[in-house]
């Protein structure tokens, strides 16, 4: 799937490229090829784009073919563009540099770590009640059965639906699978949806494990770069659907993860639109909903504007009561249901009963947990930022109004470099390029804040002496690379 940029397109995402830093001692071209290399470093222009003929590009922007002509040909010589005659010129990275997306990429188990490369926390204090109540007041209904039920616990599934339902998007039982975790929602979709080869359309950045799943099903993943501080591009986004008539999209509309941005409710609905004439299949990754920080009403969820039944949407209990329960779901149309059942059969079955009995005893307190988990993240979010602003001045971000996250602006493409640094003083970073497919995004680090307060102040004070000494020249000592798992 090649999509190209229109001239008017590539001429938004460029901004004030004339007047960037350092500017007044380089000429037009060098400042044009600079401005596109940045793009292309922060993941906001994909790879493997078309660029916009010369001419177009120079009428968008307003100089001259031949301004256009030598950045391009700077562009050829650094490696981030390649061209054939007639054919057109499509962005690359110098010397086919790549970036695995298959690593594992999950909680560690060392426990003097500061682990901020998981976006999770701790199980709500209303756990182990609602566990003790399930094992004593609800298991022994189903100690006379098989116990498998390849769709789910019928009263998980009425929990379930009921939360959409409330939502605003009408949804009976038949319409949930239960899953182990969104993650596996997420793979189940795309083994029936994306046949090897299939081109799927992702959000760049993006979740990590999203890509590791798409990687497994051999999709060809071409990338919408989100803006870091506005979010969604949305002409571009329609764009990329239109052009590309993907497969599949994966996004991720609340609180996305990594940049925290929160979809509008005229995108979802265009979104849909768009997806449906494209014969796109939109598959909305709602991990975050429930976590809203600031701010009155919340957008309609995605399938609200879905007619044609062009929207799965995947979510579960990790994020807002614990990951460690491995619950979540589709919610698709009934007969889709039962295919994913039939698929999900050949991989574990179903899940297991007693979780999901827990499940339904945690969604039953949902308000009261929910509430805490909010006022709690509220908290920590405030404290991370005002860490980040005594220790780490030069690095900026976008409060987001809910979720887990912080997505940060560096003062520099050093975040592989500050991750490796900061294991010596035992952190674990998540570095931007793992949100990416492709190396870019150098100049970003992910920072949850689902730690407690202190440990969140003791993480930034550490990450803070080790970007000091990268600057000192200082080289971390390096240890063997860790499986993050
Ligand atoms: C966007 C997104 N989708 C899916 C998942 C996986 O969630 P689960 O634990 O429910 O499988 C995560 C976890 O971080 C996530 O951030």
């Amino acid at each position: 799937m090649t999509s190209t940029v229109r001239g008017t397109q590539l001429a938004r995402l460029l901004g004030q490229w004339h007047s960037l830093p350092g500017r007044h001692r380089s000429p037009d071209y060098v400042a044009l090829a600079a401005a596109v290399r940045g793009l292309l470093s922060d993941g906001r222009l994909p790879l493997g784009v078309r660029l916009p003929a010369e001419r177009e590009l120079a009428e968008s922007l307003a100089v001259s073919r031949t301004t256009v002509s030598a950045a391009y040909r700077t562009l050829r010589e650094s490696g981030h563009l390649t061209s054939r005659r007639g054919a057109g010129s499509w962005t690359t990275l110098p010397n086919g540099h790549r970036v695995a997306t298959s690593g594992l990429w999950a909680a560690g188990d060392d426990r003097d770590v500061i682990d901020l490369g998981v976006a999770a926390h701790r199980a709500p204090d209303e756990l182990l009640g609602a566990a003790q109540a399930a094992v004593n007041e609800d298991l022994p209904r189903y100690l006379g059965s098989a116990g498998y039920h390849p769709t789910g616990l019928v009263e998980l599934r009425d929990a379930v639906a009921a939360g959409y339902t409330a939502r605003g998007v009408a949804t009976s039982a038949e319409q949930i699978l239960i899953t182990a975790g969104t993650q596996q929602a997420l793979d189940l979709v795309l083994r029936l949806s994306v046949p090897a080869g299939s081109p799927v359309l992702v959000e760049a950045p993006t979740y990590p494990n999203a890509l590791a799943a798409l990687s497994a099903r051999r999709a060809r993943i071409a990338t919408h770069g989100l803006d870091t501080a506005t979010g969604w591009d949305a002409e571009m986004l329609l764009g990329a659907l239109r052009q590309g008539r993907p497969r599949c999209a994966y996004v991720i509309p609340e609180f996305h993860n990594p940049t925290g941005h929160l979809m509008d409710a005229g995108l979802r609905e265009r979104l849909v639109a768009t997806a449906h004439a494209a014969g796109t299949e939109l598959i909305v990754d709602e991990s975050f909903v429930d976590l809203q920080l600031d701010g009155d009403e919340m957008p309609p969820p995605v399938a609200v504007f879905d007619r044609h039944s062009r929207v799965v949407s995947i979510g579960g209990m990790s994020k807002a009561y614990w990951g460690g329960l491995r619950i979540g779901w589709v919610r698709a149309s009934a007969p889709l249901v039962q295919r994913l059942a039939a698929i999900r059969v050949g991989v574990d079955m179903a899940s297991p009963v007693l979780e999901q009995l827990v499940g339904v005893r945690l969604l039953e307190q949902s308000e009261r947990i929910v509430a805490a988990r909010r006022t709690e993240l509220r908290t920590r979010r405030d404290v991370l930022i005002d860490a980040l602003r005594e220790h780490l001045p030069e690095w900026t971000f976008t409060v987001p109004g809910g979720g887990v996250m912080l997505w940060c602006e560096l003062d520099g493409p050093i975040s592989s470099a500050l991750a490796r640094a900061a294991e010596d003083v035992d952190v674990r970073l998540a570095p931007g390029p793992r949100f990416g497919l492709d190396g870019t995004l150098e100049r970003f680090l992910r920072l949850p804040f689902t730690l407690p307060e202190g440990t969140l102040v003791e993480a930034v004070k550490r990450i803070a002496s080790v970007r000091y000494d990268l600057d000192r020249g200082i080289r971390p000592s390096w240890r063997s690379p860790a499986v993050i798992a």
